[in-house]
């Protein structure tokens, strides 16, 4: 059966989860459009990610896929959290806000604790993928019973292997010029692979259908990486000006007015492509302490970032955005996909 019947969709495309970004709307659109729609629950509670699932599946009764975060939980080592929160203090006491004391644990790994398995059990979207690592044994195969198909991001080969040998439906094959979080498995390794040679490698050296991921803006695009092997393509920032999704007028506004992006650790712990602001400009520099475990330094980004948008400077936000976002176009995510399809589908 090829991809899209196994999936139930009518064209190789598919809105990439992003949490912070996703909205049933969104998802909606995309998948009511014959593509496939997803939601990033990676941030949200057990009882909000019920929520966003239940509506979505109210809004449209094509498939879509949700997305959790299955990093590996790392403990807080306390003078890195505290030379981290002393890097900021001088900032939050000039914004007027509290210096936090401690940085917390925002947000659970899926492989914490089985709520957000059976949570997709209770709901069963088509689909759920993973970032940043593999589900539990026990919970691919209660994903499996359950019929609902597996994917997990790979950044290079080892990753790919290791997804293929767990038994995961499909490989996102994500590239360097990706927004967003860096799926890599392992937070201080990442072998930064263009998105056009990750597809290929992973093609040749694996069987399972691969997804491509990274820097694609436009159907033109999306067809050179269909032509490389690629099974479906995976956009991101492309849908992020969209109406319909959760992005704030500052973030809206960045990526057509400063569409230049970096990777940076320092905002959540991991590293992440996004538009350059404070975060790359100020905090990176060469003299910068280590940075605490994802997603402990999130915490205090994410407080840094409502203490100083109050004082209207929105240059401490979380702007995620991929290499090519000065390609950006300004289309409603129905349109989008209508026009990507003509893209695809011009000889
Ligand atoms: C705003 C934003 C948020 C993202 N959040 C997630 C997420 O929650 N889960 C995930 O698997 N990938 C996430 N990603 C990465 C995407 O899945 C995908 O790899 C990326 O968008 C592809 O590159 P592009 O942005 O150039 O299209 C996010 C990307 C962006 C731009």
């Amino acid at each position: 059966m090829s991809l899209l019947d196994t999936l139930g969709i009518q064209h190789p495309i598919f809105l990439a989860p992003m949490a912070g970004v996703s909205t049933p709307e969104l998802a909606a659109q995309v998948s009511n459009q014959g593509a496939f729609g997803s939601l990033g629950l990676g941030a949200s509670t057990v009882d909000a990610a019920r929520k966003q699932i239940l509506h979505t599946q109210e809004l449209t009764d094509k498939p879509f896929q949700v997305n959790f975060f299955c990093h590996e939980s790392r403990d807080l080592n306390s003078e890195i959290s505290q030379n981290w929160i002393a890097l900021f203090a001088d900032k939050f006491k000039e914004l007027d806000a509290e210096v936090p004391t401690s940085l917390n644990r925002i947000y659970p790994s899926f492989k914490d604790n089985d709520d957000f398995l059976n949570l997709v059990l209770e709901t069963k979207p088509k689909a759920v993928s993973f970032h940043f690592g593999i589900p539990h044994v026990h919970q691919i195969k209660a994903l499996k019973n359950a019929g609902i198909i597996t994917l997990v991001s790979a950044t290079n080969l080892a990753e790919a292997k290791a997804i293929e040998a767990a038994g995961i439906d499909i490989i996102i094959a994500q590239g360097i010029e990706a927004g967003g979080h860096r799926g890599i498995f392992n937070e201080i390794f990442d072998a930064a692979i263009r998105t056009e040679d990750l597809v290929q490698l992973i093609k040749q050296n694996c069987t399972l259908p691969v997804i491509a991921a990274g820097g694609i803006m436009n159907g033109h695009q999306a067809k050179q990486f269909l032509n490389f092997g690629a099974d479906a393509v995976q956009l991101g920032t492309a849908f992020v000006q969209c109406k319909t999704s959760s992005a704030n007028d500052a973030y809206r506004k960045a990526l057509f007015d400063q569409p230049l992006t970096q990777i940076t650790a320092s905002i959540s712990g991991r590293p992440a492509r996004g538009l350059i602001n404070h975060w790359h400009k100020e905090v990176d520099t060469p003299t910068r302490p280590q940075v605490p475990p994802y997603p402990y330094t999130y915490d205090l980004g994410k407080q840094l970032h409502a203490a100083a948008s109050q004082q209207g400077d929105s240059g401490y936000g979380a702007f995620w955005a991929g290499a090519n976002v000065a390609q950006i176009r300004e289309l409603e995510a129905t349109d989008l996909i209508n026009q990507l399809v003509l893209e695809i589908n011009v000889d």
